[in-house]
């Protein structure tokens, strides 16, 4: 039978003084031999377990007794207010099985102070281990916050009448430039694995005028950063009738909305990895200020930053800029020649292009890249042309132009760098279950 009494109802008083069954791990155990205490932890939380000798008799006794660390156990017991125990209440044991058991010769490897939710330690042994490092309390934690930042980012768009819309992951050409394709033996020719959602929601906007996704996005990043994997999920919009601005504002209440979706539903979690609840409160109350890519780039060199006009930036310059950022901020304009063919020139001054990133404060840097697309045939054959790129691969893209194309937009939010972000991570694999980069992709 499915199970439907949790370790959180326990604690909520829902049972005070009646007899229940609840099924779980052992997460801690200590006693005698008259007298054993089994700490048992379930996906809402752990709960202490009294087990008496003479309660349960010997053979219940001795077998809970040889149940180790992270062997699975069903427990039945009356539930006791207890204000000691953790949690607020205690279960005083009448009976209870060893479901999966873990044998002695091999117990659990990972130390209680991993499971407690320590950080750090031996990174390298605790992502070989990554299975099992996943029911730690940190990462317990830091999954149910990834769960609410997706459910919000879904809310977002389907409130708005968005449609979900979704785009191949095998692909024939790059989007954000080759360097960081992968690329993947296809039946005798090559294929790639997509970088974005973009150029074939771009396709839909005459067919469906407003699109979201979250999927993953594939990119070759040899680098390894506290930022970047190489499998990241990727949530995308693409507006018809918009341009770089109505696409800001959609970027801004999207992330004002994810950081207040958190404070309803994860206090507690953000609060256990010592997230400040009130930082997380001004991502969602305060404006986030746009400033143009040439200001930043006199703030940067004015800090003594060794940084040319017309160079992208990188994660290394974000951070300096976003340190002391109390709140998001736009970087909107970047020059051309910093940005891929689709941007729009801004027809005021073609040198720039109409776009944004949005940098998170506190270091964290890009979250956002997005803008105008260069929507017209003629202006689209120029830009695909001056980048030296094939035109092959986009035949599909440049052909929706010739039939009534239109103004249009979109953004991609890097969703894993968002979770890392308002959780307080400190790097971005804290997030992610399994994490992918240049090195690993095992287990
Ligand atoms: O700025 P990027 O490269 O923009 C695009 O891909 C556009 N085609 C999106 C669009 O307009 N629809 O990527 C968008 C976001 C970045 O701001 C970053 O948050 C995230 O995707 N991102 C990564 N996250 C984790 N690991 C990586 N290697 C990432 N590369 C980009
Ligand atoms: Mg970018």
């Amino acid at each position: 039978m499915a199970k439907d009494v949790w370790v959180s109802d326990v604690h909520d008083g829902t049972f005070d003084g009646q007899e229940i069954e609840l099924k779980g791990w052992v997460h801690r155990t200590r006693g005698s031999n008259k007298i054993w205490f089994l700490v048992l932890r379930d996906s809402t939380g752990i709960v202490q377990c009294v087990i008496k000798r003479n309660d349960v008799g010997d053979e219940c006794f001795e077998n809970l007794k040889s149940a180790l660390i992270e062997a699975s156990v069903t427990i039945t017991g009356k539930v006791n207010v207890d204000e000691r125990a953790p949690g607020g209440h205690e279960m005083v044991v009448t009976g209870g099985q060893i479901i999966g058991a873990v044998n002695a010769d091999n117990p659990f490897p990972i130390t209680e102070s991993a499971m407690e939710g320590a950080e750090g330690g031996e990174t390298e042994f605790l992502l070989d281990n990554r299975h099992l490092y996943l029911r730690t309390n940190r990462m317990t934690t830091m999954l149910k916050i990834r769960s609410s930042v997706f459910g919000a980012i879904h809310s977002y768009f389907r409130d708005l009448d968005f449609i979900e819309y979704h785009a191949p992951n095998f692909v024939a050409g790059a989007v954000e430039g080759g360097s960081t394709l992968f690329e993947v033996p296809y039946f005798g020719r090559k294929a790639y694995l997509t970088q974005s959602w973009q150029l074939y929601a771009e396709a839909a906007m005459p067919a469906l005028e407003r699109l979201y996704t979250i999927a993953p996005s594939f990119r070759a990043e040899k680098s390894r950063t506290r930022r970047h994997l190489t499998e990241f999920w990727h949530a995308e919009m693409e507006i018809a009738w918009g341009g770089n601005a109505d696409v800001m504002e959609h970027g801004e209440s999207l992330v004002r909305n994810i950081a207040s979706t958190l404070l309803d539903e994860r206090s507690d979690e953000l609060q256990s990895l010592g997230r400040d609840l009130d930082l997380v409160a001004r991502y969602a109350d305060t404006p986030y200020p746009r400033i143009r890519y040439d200001e930043a780039i006199e703030t940067l060199q004015g800090m003594g930053v060794d940084i040319e006009w017309g160079q992208d930036l990188d994660y290394s310059k974000e951070k300096i800029l976003t340190q002391d950022f109390d709140v998001p901020h736009f970087l909107t304009h970047y020059p051309r020649i910093a940005k891929p063919f689709y941007h729009r020139p801004d027809p005021d001054d073609p040198k720039y292009v109409l776009c944004h990133d949005l940098l998170a404060p506190e270091g964290y840097g890009e979250i956002i890249g997005g803008g105008e697309r260069t929507w017209s045939e003629k202006e689209i054959l120029e830009r695909i042309d001056e980048e030296g790129t094939p035109r092959d691969a986009y035949e599909f893209y440049i052909d929706v132009r010739r039939y009534g194309g239109v103004p249009h937009g979109g953004f991609g939010l890097g969703v894993d760098r968002v979770c890392s972000w308002l959780a307080g991570a400190d790097h971005i694999r804290e997030v992610i279950p399994f994490p992918r980069d240049s090195r690993r992709v095992t287990p």
